[in-house]
């Protein structure tokens, strides 16, 4: 509390610094301090010019967690007869008739740290509290164990229950449950080991793309959240409005809506005109592109497809780097290395995890990485594709036929079947199936379009060259029925130094599921939000 009154006091200060502000940007000073003393109602008055005192910040120490001792070489025997202070949730006990097992886990890695506690141990009274999902605080000393299980085991000299966790109504027993049952409870999943592993690997391929596209000399770049533009041209757009939060008993009334002959009024909405999620982050990495050279996002997008798939989500996470001076083949060659890139980063450094998944979720997937960490990537055009899904004589649900787009189905077939499961990459796909920023090809019928397809995922990747050439682009603007107006900026990097450019897409939790082997995309992000489902 006196800290929190110090803050506010320190807060308060300011506004005597601006009391002439130079220029009108800055509110006024009677403005700031009416607005603060809202959240500083208890602070007493400032006394005149009194030089704030305040306690000195703790120093930041970085924890040693259970990794760090058990995930070595020699799985912890350098720390024999060493202390060591866990925390983290219980996820077993075993009382034996001398002494009591107790596995903690903290997330760090799969491993948990066998607490061995006797009727010596302080907080031995709160064994009975000592549940499945309670969480702990343990002191020991690190020994060598004897369970072949583990190389070390903590003896403990001292355990506290900090959260108890009744048994009874804990969801997440020992006993495996469903991943159908888990998406119920999404907010313990984290403490499976599934769900704990899925967790570690994301945030490994996470910090691998930062560090493939930085070595690589390219600029992360924030691309909006809110757009009024569809990239895609698809409509899969969920509307960002205040209009609706015109709070009436009840909801907001449908005739509060304002509307001009009969339809919404979005001139009275918050941004003046219709507004969106985005779907991708590409039109403003070009702009960044087209003054930084290489650059590529990372962020979340948003698809109101309703697609109840395995490969869908209305919220996702996209990387979508953008390379200025560069052509298709740029794009593809980019797309390759950034994969292996990643897929190597994990199977170096997640390796107790990779091989959870090669035992439990799919047999053989570190095999199946290591090929694609390797072996070149084939290219073939989507004419060749569809040449050779019709020469396959296999029955497809959907229709093959040039000028089609291809289904999950055929992606799989190609890149399970045809190549042996090895990522392919389809190019110059017809010009009416994609998106009309896409660079015309020669032949009129074709654009420099390149999809990066991967076993049991299909579509992992989706880019192009883009159309640099201005009249090229208005005319595929109109084409395609869309307002030539409302893309003026995009319109005018054509007009100031255009330059030839590529990019693509990477949909991350599409990753995710590759890299782990987990079936349906709705296990690859924390929280996923699905048609019918936004809980959590
Ligand atoms: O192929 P898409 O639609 O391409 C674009 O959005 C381009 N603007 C990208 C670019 O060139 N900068 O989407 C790219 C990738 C797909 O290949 C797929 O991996 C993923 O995003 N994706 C989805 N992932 C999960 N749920 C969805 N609903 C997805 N839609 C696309
Ligand atoms: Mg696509």
């Amino acid at each position: 509390m006196a800290a929190a009154a110090a803050a506010c006091r320190l807060l308060r200060l300011a506004p005597r610094r601006l009391r002439k502000p130079r220029h009108s940007l800055f509110p006024t000073p009677l403005a700031l301090s009416s607005a603060w003393r809202r959240y500083c109602a208890a602070a007493p008055p400032v006394a005149a010019a009194a030089t704030p005192t305040g306690d000195a910040v703790g120093e930041f120490r970085r924890r040693i967690r259970v990794a760090e001792v058990k995930g070595g070489e020699d799985q912890g025997a350098a720390w024999v007869g060493k202390e060591l202070t866990v925390r983290g949730w219980v996820r077993t006990c075993r009382a034996q008739r001398t002494v009591t097992f107790v596995e903690v886990n903290d997330g760090s890695c799969l491993s948990n740290m066998q607490c061995v506690l006797t009727p010596e141990t302080e907080g031995y009274d709160q064994i009975d509290s000592i549940n499945t999902g309670a969480s702990v605080l343990v002191d020991g000393v690190v020994a060598s164990s004897q369970g072949g299980k583990q190389k070390v085991e903590l003896k403990v000299s001292k355990i506290i229950v900090i959260g108890e966790s009744d048994p009874t109504s804990f969801p997440i027993q020992k006993k495996r449950a469903s991943r159908e049952f888990l998406r119920t409870v999404a907010h313990l999943r984290p403490r499976t080991n599934t769900f704990g592993a899925v967790a570690r690997v994301r945030n490994a391929l996470a910090y691998a793309t930062h560090k493939f596209f930085q070595d690589s000399g390219f600029i992360w770049v924030s691309s909006p959240i809110i757009t009024a533009s569809d990239c895609e041209g698809a409509g899969e757009q969920f509307y960002v409005t205040t209009l609706l939060s015109n709070s009436a008993e009840g909801g907001c009334l449908v005739n509060s809506i304002p509307s001009k002959d009969g339809r919404v009024d979005w001139s009275q909405d918050f941004f003046c005109k219709p507004a969106f999620l985005t779907v991708s982050g590409q039109l403003n990495g070009e702009t960044y592109a087209s003054a930084l050279s290489d650059i590529y996002t990372f962020g979340p997008t948003f698809r109101a497809e309703n697609s109840n798939t395995s490969r869908h989500l209305a919220e996702f996470w996209m990387i979508e780097p953008e390379l200025a001076f560069a052509d298709l083949n740029d794009d593809m060659a980019c797309a390759s290395a950034y994969l292996q890139y990643v897929v190597k980063y994990i199977l170096e450094n997640c390796k107790e995890d990779m091989v959870f998944f090669d035992t439990w979720v799919e047999k053989g997937i570190i095999d199946r990485l290591n090929n694609v960490a390797e072996k070149n990537f084939v290219q073939m055009s989507y004419s060749d594709a569809i040449k050779l899904l019709i020469g396959s004589n296999k029955k497809f649900e959907f229709p093959v036929k040039w000028g089609l787009d291809l289904q999950s189905e055929h992606e799989r077939y190609i890149t399970e079947v045809a190549f042996g499961g090895s990522p392919v990459i389809i190019r110059d796909y017809p010009k009416e199936i994609k998106a009309f920023y896409m660079r015309q090809n020669d032949d009129g019928k074709t654009v420099a379009a390149m999809d990066l397809l991967v076993p049991r995922v299909g579509e992992l990747i989706g880019g192009s060259q883009r159309e640099e050439r201005l009249d090229y682009l208005e005319g595929r603007l109109d084409e395609s029925n869309l307002n030539k107006d409302s893309y003026w900026w995009y319109l005018d990097l054509r007009r100031y130094g255009s330059v030839p450019h590529a990019g693509f897409g990477l949909g991350f939790e599409r990753l995710v599921q590759f890299a782990t082997g987990i079936d349906n995309i709705r296990d690859a992000i924390p929280f996923p939000r699905v048609p019918g489902s936004a809980e959590f």
